[in-house]
């Protein structure tokens, strides 16, 4: 079986693709490097002892991706290729927009003309904006608070009126809760482009000295110490849960959608201190205000992912922080900079 990747140099699509190569899949990789690097696809071949087929590209390039469809001989997709800077697409929500519809839609075009129907879509928890119950349940309400999860609703809105118009579609629907941590290898995880934005890779670059504190955004929310909560899964328990996707889509037709998620809430300070205590390093931060548009919790109900995909998370947040620390690391020792 054939999978092609679209965002497969990224964060968690790297890590899927070693999932997929471990697992007996053949890869395509196609990947325009916006947000990554493409030593990603070396690392791949290095973790895996396997090759992969990778295209530099854009995936909204219609006859590019007609050419890939033409060449291999594609069995099922995943889409990870986005981009994903909640701030960013407040900011230039023209941009959020273009890339990630436009590649969805180039992508769905060409699927539809080479008769592969089998698709697995990276979306997010953001697509629930602030839930009115915990934990969250796929049935929930959905109402994102920012261009970026309008754009992922908008294609799950977009994938279900594709299969309404042609069911012989067979679409899995992921949504991630806060994919953290890094393969044990050390060799890929999460490497984002200047001050990061999401906690993990900033408590990583205090870790390391290249910031000097983390600011936590709030303590006075309604949560067990008043730091916000979220459902933090790591890295490889979510790829796995691709595989299963995969096998999924694979066997059915119809669309459907699975939170992602461990069901376990931990707030910004339960972090801090285990990231403290596993790697035995100083995590200095300082209270700030909250950070505009967040919310005070935040986790999943994973049972249907149970249920229906006999997936679920098994690492702790122990190995989520110990495995992002030591891919900090190992990566410092070969020269990583800060971009
Ligand atoms: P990432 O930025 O590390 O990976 C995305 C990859 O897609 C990058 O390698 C980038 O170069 C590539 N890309 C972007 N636009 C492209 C285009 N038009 N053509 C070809 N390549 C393109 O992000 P990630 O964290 O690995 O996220 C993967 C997917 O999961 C995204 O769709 C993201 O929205 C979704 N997601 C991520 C998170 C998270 O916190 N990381 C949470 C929920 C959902
Ligand atoms: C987690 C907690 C912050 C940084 C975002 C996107 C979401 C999804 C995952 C893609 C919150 C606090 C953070 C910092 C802090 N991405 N925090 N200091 O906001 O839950 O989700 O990433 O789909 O769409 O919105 O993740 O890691 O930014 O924040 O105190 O420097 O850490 O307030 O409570 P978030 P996050």
């Amino acid at each position: 079986m054939k999978v092609l990747v679209t965002g497969g140099c990224g964060y968690i699509g790297s890590h899927t693709c070693v999932e997929l190569l471990e697992n007996g899949y053949e890869v395509v990789v196609v990947d325009n490097l916006s947000n990554s690097k493409k030593d990603v696809v070396d690392k791949i071949k290095k973790i895996t002892k396997h090759d992969l087929t990778f295209y530099q590209g854009d995936v909204c390039n219609l006859t590019l991706m007609d050419q890939i469809f033409a060449k291999e001989k594609i069995d099922a997709v995943i889409h990870f290729a986005a981009y994903k800077a909640v701030g960013e697409s407040v900011t230039n929500p023209l941009k959020y927009y273009q890339n990630n519809l436009d590649s969805t839609i180039v992508l769905c075009e060409v699927m539809s003309k080479y008769n592969v129907k089998k698709l697995v879509f990276s979306s997010s928890a953001t697509v629930y904006g602030n839930p009115k119950k915990l934990p969250i349940k796929e049935s929930f309400a959905l109402s994102p608070t920012n261009p970026y999860g309008k754009t992922k609703l908008m294609i799950e809105n977009i994938l279900k009126d594709l299969y309404i118009s042609d069911n012989t579609w067979s679409i899995a629907v992921l949504r991630y809760f806060n994919p953290v941590g890094a393969h044990e290898s050390g060799l890929i995880g999460e490497d984002p482009n200047g001050i990061p934005n999401n906690l993990m890779p900033y408590i990583m670059k205090v870790a390391t000295n290249e910031l000097p504190y983390l600011n936590i955004f709030g303590d006075d929310y309604d949560t067990i110490d008043g730091t916000g909560v979220r459902d933090y899964i790591h890295v490889v328990d979510l790829s796995k849960g691709h595989i299963k996707a995969i096998e999924k889509v694979l066997q059915d037709t119809g669309i459907d959608y699975y939170n992602l998620g461990t069901g376990c809430g931990y707030s910004v300070l339960e972090i801090v201190n285990t990231f403290a205590k596993v790697n035995n390093v100083k995590i200095n931060y300082k209270i700030v205000s909250r950070r505009p548009g967040d919310i005070a919790c935040c986790y999943a109900d994973p049972s249907y992912a149970y249920e229906k995909l006999k997936w679920r998370a098994t690492k702790g947040i122990e190995d989520m922080c110990r495995d992002s620390y030591s891919f900090v690391m190992k990566n410092k020792e070969h020269g990583y900079k800060n971009k």
